[in-house]
């Protein structure tokens, strides 16, 4: 086996040379392949095996469970790291100040998670003396190149290994090596189809009978957000109070970020909001299909668009949009450390100081969407936008002159493409 694997050439400068690994820090999330790894590690690579739990707010996980799992497979340490008020703070806040959205309808949520969980793991690995990180993506994801690059960007020096890529096992080999060598199996033989990736910002399926791109998707993907037909009957209106671009409030009740994502959270989930069934282009080139379940992200981003639209002029409206997207592909695409990435951070920045005020998101059957919004900088007059008026700075009277020269150019265009034609 040992031998087999040693075998296996790499590719690139940064895959760790069997050899020459030390000792390992292994990225473990308590679920089937990081468990299977603590063991495959310590036989494959004779090594010692340090574990570290990253909480970005998973929601139901016992990291207590989590730990102790780790070490009953002979890791020689497991540390848990609460990230989630940094990841809340540096990562979910940059991503609704820039409207997040990949793809039309992917959050982002575990593309912002991985580059905070690569660099704890690098922080981890040199303060327990590991010269080798290793962690449990798979060799047709984005994760490992998030992860990867997030590494390779902080410490040049440290190897990695991504044993899911080369052991060539696939989920009943995996299964069954975790029967041969005592490892609990979550579920025994009914072990869930879905690969599943979830924290504060939200929860994806993917894999198993998602797969089947003709099937609608089966009732036991969804454990966050209620079937829109059970939810209540009646709507809830849930105004979120923003400042310089954060939201800070709930129905008037200051909250800290964490505490009021997870709150917007399980509101949503209650009244069904937030399930996307999401067609992705991957950026090693396969498509996949992704179950989405982001309650907080449906309500957040959308009452945070809604409100930097009435602030924004119409030139930075339409432009933000591009570099939003933008934004989102990068983040997507695994380089956040890519300094566009802030050159970005600092457009979005400056649109956002003026992003003050409260939207009123009704949440009814599936929906979340925008019923009412104020704020000190929206730039509308109430006497302006109605019918008949004129006054203050708009006149009526300049309409006509200014139609006049705004098509200027075009009316002229047409004319002489169409010279000797009827154009009528
Ligand atoms: N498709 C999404 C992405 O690339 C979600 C990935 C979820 N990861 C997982 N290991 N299940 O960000």
């Amino acid at each position: 086996m040992t031998e087999e694997r040693h075998s296996i050439p790499s590719t690139a400068s940064y895959e760790a040379d069997p050899a020459e690994v030390g000792r390992v820090l292994l990225l473990y999330s308590g679920g089937l392949d990081t468990s299977v790894m603590v063991k495959w590690i310590q036989e494959a690579y004779e090594t010692e095996v340090v574990a570290l739990t990253v909480n970005l707010g998973q929601p139901g996980e016992d990291f207590d469970v989590v730990r102790g799992k780790a070490l009953d497979l002979g890791a020689v340490d497991c540390q848990v790291v609460d990230a989630r008020e940094e990841f809340a703070r540096d990562y979910v806040l940059p991503a609704i100040k820039a409207n997040a959205l990949y793809g039309g309808g992917y959050p982002l949520f575990t593309a912002l998670g991985r580059p905070l969980i690569a660099k704890l793991a690098v922080k981890a690995a040199r303060a327990t003396g590991c010269d080798t990180i290793a962690h449990g993506c798979t060799g047709k994801g984005n994760d490992q190149v998030r992860i990867e690059s997030t590494i390779m960007a902080l410490d040049p020096a440290m190897k990695i290994i991504a044993p899911v890529r080369g052991w060539q096992m696939g989920r009943e080999e995996e299964i069954a090596y975790a029967r041969e060598h005592g490892i609990p199996v979550k579920g025994g033989t009914e072990v869930t189809p879905y690969s599943i990736d979830d924290n504060i910002w939200g929860r994806s399926s993917e894999g198993g009978p998602i797969e089947d791109l003709a099937e609608p998707p089966h009732d036991d993907v969804f454990e966050l957000v209620t079937d829109p037909r059970n939810a209540p009957d009646e709507p809830q209106d849930l105004k979120v109070g923003f400042e310089r671009g954060a939201p800070v409030a709930l129905d008037g009740e200051r909250l800290g970020l964490v505490e009021l994502i997870e709150r917007c959270g399980e509101l949503g989930a209650r009244h069904g909001v937030g399930v996307v069934d999401h067609i992705e282009d991957r950026i090693v080139g396969l498509k996949v299909r992704d179950l989405y379940e982001v309650p907080a992200a449906a309500i957040l981003l959308s009452a945070h668009a809604e409100l930097e639209k009435l602030v924004g002029t119409i030139h930075q409206n339409r432009f933000k949009r591009a570099l939003d997207e933008q934004w989102a592909f990068l983040v997507y695409a695994g380089l956040w450390y890519e300094p566009l990435r802030e050159d970005l951070d600092a457009y979005m920045d400056s649109v956002n100081a003026h992003v003050t005020g409260e939207v009123t998101m009704r949440l009814y059957k599936g929906r979340a969407s925008a019923v009412a919004r104020s704020s000190p900088n929206a730039l509308y007059d109430e006497a302006l936008a109605g019918f008949s008026e004129s006054g203050g700075l708009f006149s009526q009277g300049a309409s006509p002159g200014f139609i006049e020269l705004w098509s200027l150019q075009t009316r002229m265009a047409y004319r002489i493409r169409n010279r000797g034609r009827d154009t009528t």
